[in-house]
């Protein structure tokens, strides 16, 4: 059977500041996890070739960057553009733009940033990229939370309403299997 292996960036320092979107850098415990992932890749993969697949934001550049395989970069991969809201926390959100924040609430796979995009926007810029790693065996791609809802809907046929909700944990391999029934997935946790 056929895998895909997929993560986000290790934690950011925007995450650790509860903020939107950016270009930041990995926290010393997103380091972390960009140090263990090789080991973590072995484990489960044993010593099969890859190409990993990051976006073109420092977070994934960097969590990639002690793997031993080829890379590309995609900007197709980058996260969810906020717009305007880009760099603020969601209390901020709520604050300067509460009609919108309600809005999200309502309709999140609909809802589009000012400015920015919305899931479904995600969905369609993901496109060429789902045809390509159809066609293509044992890749990796490191990239971020909404986008990688919008893969893992794909292949797991998760429908628009719960997609936005999907939990993609930090410091988590993911790892996709083809069997003949369908899609598997399966996690792997690091405790950093
Ligand atoms: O908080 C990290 C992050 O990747 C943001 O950059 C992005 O806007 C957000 O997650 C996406 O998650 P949600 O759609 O649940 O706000």
């Amino acid at each position: 059977p056929r895998s895909i292996l997929f993560s986000r960036h290790g934690e950011s320092m925007y995450n650790q500041l509860g903020l939107l979107g950016g270009d930041s850098e990995l926290s010393p415990n997103g380091v972390k996890y960009s140090e263990a992932l090789p080991a973590l890749v072995k484990r489960i993969m044993g010593d099969q070739d890859f190409t990993v697949w990051t976006s073109t934001l420092k977070r994934t550049i960097q969590t990639a960057s002690k793997l031993d395989y080829k890379k590309v970069q995609f900007k197709a991969l980058d996260e969810i553009n906020a717009g305007l809201c880009d760099g603020m926390t969601y209390k901020q959100v709520k604050q300067k733009f509460p009609e919108e924040y309600s809005m999200r609430s309502q309709n999140k796979f609909e809802f589009r940033y000012r400015g920015g995009e919305s899931y479904r926007d995600v969905v369609l810029r993901l496109e060429p990229i789902i045809m390509e790693l159809e066609r293509q065996q044992n890749i990796m791609i490191v990239s971020h939370q909404a986008v990688l809802r919008c893969i893992y809907s794909y292949f797991l046929e998760v429908c628009p309403e719960e997609l936005p909700y999907i939990k993609i944990p930090l410091h988590t391999l993911m790892k996709l299997t083809w069997t003949a029934y369908g899609c598997e997935a399966q996690m792997y946790s690091l405790d950093i």
